[in-house]
């Protein structure tokens, strides 16, 4: 595990950007929280290392675009988990209409997703402020911690 410096003005430096882009896939521990920084199509997403559904390490999952979001699909049990917003997708049907054509529907946001930051090459993450409990957030706790370790 990297350490990481002091933030300024609430933005960990996490690394160089160039290093961050060869990793591709880079685990932090920012203030105990568990976050894995990932580089995909010339862009850096941070989000909470550990799938809402039961701690699956997203680190290791496969990235798709699936309507029109690019998601990272937990290598547990495939929940797919948008990059931008960590909402929760899934494919499915509307009984309520007569052909029932399937279509990609959000649970809402399930993880928590960080914002990334580049000043002259050094890569910054600030957490998520959003207030109120977000489905990762169990992962990031004691108990959830021991829980995943089980599983
Ligand atoms: Fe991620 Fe189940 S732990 S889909």
């Amino acid at each position: 595990m990297e350490e990481t410096e002091q933030p300024a003005g609430g933005r960990y430096f996490v690394g160089r950007k160039d290093e961050l882009i060869e990793a591709k896939r880079s685990f932090r521990t920012l203030e105990d929280r568990d976050i894995v920084i990932i580089y995909h199509q010339g862009v850096f997403h941070a989000i909470d290392s550990y799938c809402y559904h039961a701690g699956g390490i997203l680190a290791n999952g496969d990235i798709e675009e699936l309507d029109g979001k690019l998601c990272i699909i937990c290598p547990n049990h495939k929940y797919k988990i948008s990059l931008a917003k960590g909402e929760g997708l899934y494919r499915g049907v509307d009984p309520r209409e007569e052909q029932r054509v399937p279509r990609w529907y959000s649970k809402g946001v399930k993880q928590r997703v960080h914002t990334v930051t580049e000043t002259d090459g050094d890569v910054y993450v600030q957490l998520s402020e959003e207030r109120g409990w977000i489905e990762s957030d169990y992962y990031q706790g004691e108990q959830g911690k021991v829980n995943r370790a089980k599983a």
